[in-house]
């Protein structure tokens, strides 16, 4: 889906919303590399490098994962990712019934919905794959998850220092 808007100094750019795949990836590094400390804290609940970032990206298994993200012309301003682990003998559940939610948007196009949007999107793509649990976790304080995860009725509890999720998908 795209939509052309104006910007403040009057210039139309493209708004595209896209299902994300493997050619997306360079993409995906350079908006996790512009996230700040702490958003990196807030995404991977731990201290993470640009190094840290070119691995994560590096390693993303999209046989176990969907991800929807919005572009400003060329430059990947949010994503939205379901990923799902190993199952009990160790391979790749390719019938997965529970997901964990990820989102990041960039600092200047925060509070205008884009992360709500892009997670009922990824939504959309995780029930095609058959998921049907949403799970997610964040730290205290990160009101717009916790605003998000009650838009899809969660059920939320908070489990030593971090808070919990998990929405079931009808
Ligand atoms: C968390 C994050 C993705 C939110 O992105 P966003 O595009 O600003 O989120 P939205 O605009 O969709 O806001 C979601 C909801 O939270 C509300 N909200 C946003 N900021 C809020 C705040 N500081 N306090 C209370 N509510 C807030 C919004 O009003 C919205 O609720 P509504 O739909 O009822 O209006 C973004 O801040 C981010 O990338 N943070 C760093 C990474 C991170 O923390 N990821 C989450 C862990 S995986």
């Amino acid at each position: 889906m795209q939509t052309d808007q104006k910007g403040e100094a009057g210039w139309i750019y493209r708004l595209t919303l896209e299902t994300l795949s493997p050619a997306d990836t360079p993409s995906i590094r350079e908006h996790l590399k512009r996230l700040c400390e702490f958003d990196r804290y807030c995404r991977f609940f731990s201290a993470m490098s640009d190094y840290g970032i070119d691995r994560y990206t590096a390693g993303l298994d999209w046989t176990c994962m969907v991800a929807s993200g919005l572009y400003r012309d060329d430059e990947l301003i949010g994503i939205a990712e379901l990923g799902w682990g190993a199952s009990a003998d160790n391979t790749r559940d390719k019938t997965p019934h529970a997901a964990e939610m990820a989102v990041t948007v960039d600092e200047n196009y925060r509070h205008r919905g884009i992360a709500s949007w892009l997670v009922k999107e990824v939504i959309r793509q995780g029930q095609r794959a058959g998921i049907r649990q949403m799970d997610a976790s964040w730290i205290g304080g990160n009101d717009s998850i916790a605003k998000i995860m009650r838009q899809h009725d969660a059920r939320i509890w908070l489990s030593a220092a971090h808070w919990h999720g998990t929405a079931q998908l009808t």
